[in-house]
């Protein structure tokens, strides 16, 4: 894999997702407001959809979101009736986990105290470069523990995080790459555990043939259907979120 597909941008920077996670930090803690979710509502509501189908409640599944942003995938599980207890978000910005847990504090709070939502686990952690992680500090993904689960997750979703990477200079990290990206997936998923994916900048077609690549150990599992939009002859839709699975070793 690439990480020259596009052309670099601030969005794949740690810098611009620190200044714009202080930002939001500060508005929330003015406003109440918790920010938006990226690409809006549809696809979040289309990857709980996923879930429920595939991964329901009462499978009690372990899920690692990364690159969590507000958390908000996270609390939509919740509010699906997933067990926050088994939800983890992680991202490499310490203001993404600090507003997370805001947001759960605050929820719960006009919960009427219930504690739902902030027994998701937020964690600081470099998911392509574990050792800047520790330099920073924070935890490698490969050690982000809860009570339920053990490091091996059931289902990983993305959403928005590999397309930022995809924008990530290479001299950023150096010998650091996008190229990372799978293998650690794939190994912090069960064996015929799921991985989800909703990207804005590959087609469902550009994400297969980067993710399921031969001995990648991830195969296509299907894709979520969106409107779609033409344009100049050419139809398409604005994202897509596609299902993967960990092979499983026979
Ligand atoms: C486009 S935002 C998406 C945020 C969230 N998933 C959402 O849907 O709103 C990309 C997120 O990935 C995080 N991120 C980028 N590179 C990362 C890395 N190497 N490790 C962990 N998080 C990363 C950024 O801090 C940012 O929160």
């Amino acid at each position: 894999m690439s990480t020259v597909d596009f052309d670099p941008s601030l969005l794949g920077t740690k810098d611009h997702w620190d200044q714009r996670y202080s930002e939001e930090l500060a508005h929330f803690y003015e406003s109440g407001l918790e920010g938006e979710a990226w690409f809006g509502d549809e696809p979040v509501l289309k990857m709980v959809e996923w879930a429920l189908t595939h991964l329901p409640p009462t499978a009690c599944p372990n899920v690692l979101d990364v690159g969590t942003g507000n958390g908000h995938l996270l609390f939509a599980m919740v509010d699906a009736g997933y067990d926050a207890s088994r939800l983890t978000g992680i991202d490499y910005s310490r203001g993404s986990v600090d507003l997370s847990i805001a947001i759960a504090k605050q929820r719960d709070v006009q919960d009427e105290g219930k504690y739902t939502y902030a027994n998701v686990t937020f964690a600081v952690c470099d998911f392509l470069d574990p050792a800047s992680s520790i330099r920073r500090p924070s935890a490698d993904v490969d050690e982000v523990r809860t009570e339920t689960n053990d490091g091996i997750w059931d289902l990983v979703l993305d959403k928005g995080t590999f397309d930022a990477m995809s924008l990530m200079d290479e001299d950023e990290r150096g010998t650091v790459s996008l190229e990372r990206y799978v293998p650690r997936v794939v190994r912090l998923l069960r064996s015929g555990g799921h991985f989800l994916i909703t990207s804005c900048n590959f087609t469902k077609d550009e994400l297969i043939q980067r993710i399921a690549t031969r001995g990648s150990g991830l195969e296509y599992k299907g894709s979520i259907p969106y409107k779609t939009f033409t344009f100049g002859g050419k139809s398409g839709s604005s994202y897509a979120t596609v299902a993967f699975q960990k092979q499983s070793v026979s």
